[in-house]
């Protein structure tokens, strides 16, 4: 693929990226770190993280975001370490895949856990922190499209993101007088070890054939997105959930 042209579009912008070690979190943390940002991963992948931030000059936090305490200090101890934080990214969110008769309340709790609550974290530490340094902010907030449409044998997947879509959009009504934008993202299939264990490339012709580009996604159509929602261009943009699916989903 083409290397994307880069502009400084994020100079002196801090950045935190929740899921930043792999997968679209981790295309976003290079993409803005191209683009002229300071960048810190929260990941629960130590190997991984700690490359990414190596190759792109940024730094590496080790964390758990099941552990809401942890993921509150390690969110602090990573703005603090910037200065402060201009933009939130957060990407990290995990799929188990299950039907709703078979879904246990372990694994409701925990994909909630990860794909929601600890979303609420790292947003009450950087908006605190943003409110503070009064020059507004950027929260980025990674959905799905099951948020929209659901999605058979996926477990607490689709509710966790449905419920992120709502919890963006107060995040956007509350923090909108504090120049605070909040805006989710809603992908289709992107090609990620995201479900990778169990993708068969029938699965990939099949899904691909439900976009009318005739093709699935990768990290980096995700991450051009969330570069523009990170730019002044989209500064009066606030409380969507917009679709980067190919146009699967066109609601
Ligand atoms: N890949 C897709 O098709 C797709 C589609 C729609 C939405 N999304 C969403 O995009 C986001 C990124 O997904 P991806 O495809 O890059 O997946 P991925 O599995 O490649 O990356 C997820 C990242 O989150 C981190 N993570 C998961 N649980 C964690 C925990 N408890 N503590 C710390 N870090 C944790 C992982 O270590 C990993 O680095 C997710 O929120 C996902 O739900 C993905």
């Amino acid at each position: 693929m083409t290397p994307p042209v880069t502009s400084g579009r994020l100079a002196d912008k801090r950045v935190v990226v929740t899921g930043g070690a792999r997968g679209i979190g981790g295309e976003i943390a290079s993409r803005f770190a191209a683009e002229g940002a300071a960048v810190s991963i929260l990941d629960r992948l130590v190997d991984l993280g700690t490359e990414r931030a190596a190759a792109i000059g940024g730094t590496f936090h080790e964390v758990d975001l099941l552990d809401p305490a942890a993921t509150a200090a390690t969110t602090t101890a990573a703005v603090e370490a910037m200065g402060g934080v201009d933009v939130l990214v957060n990407s990290a969110g995990i799929l188990r895949f299950t039907s709703l008769l078979d879904l246990t309340v372990q694994d409701w709790n925990e994909t909630f856990s990860i794909n929601t609550r600890a979303m609420l974290t790292t947003m009450q530490v950087c908006v605190r922190a943003m409110i503070a340094a009064g020059h507004g902010g950027k929260i980025i907030n990674l959905a799905s499209m099951a948020a929209k449409k659901g999605g058979a044998g996926e477990g607490a997947y689709p509710p966790s993101k449905a419920a992120v879509v709502a919890l963006t959009r107060m995040a956007a009504l509350e923090w909108g007088c504090h120049g605070i934008t909040a805006n989710s993202l809603c992908p289709g299939y992107i090609l990620t070890e995201m479900g990778a264990a169990t993708r068969t490339q029938a699965d990939i012709d099949t899904w691909s054939s439900y976009s009318p580009l005739g093709r699935l996604g990768e990290s980096s159509d995700v991450a051009a997105v969330a570069l523009f929602l990170a730019s002044p261009d989209a500064d009066y943009l606030t409380g969507q959930a917009i679709n980067v699916t190919g146009g699967m989903v066109m609601h």
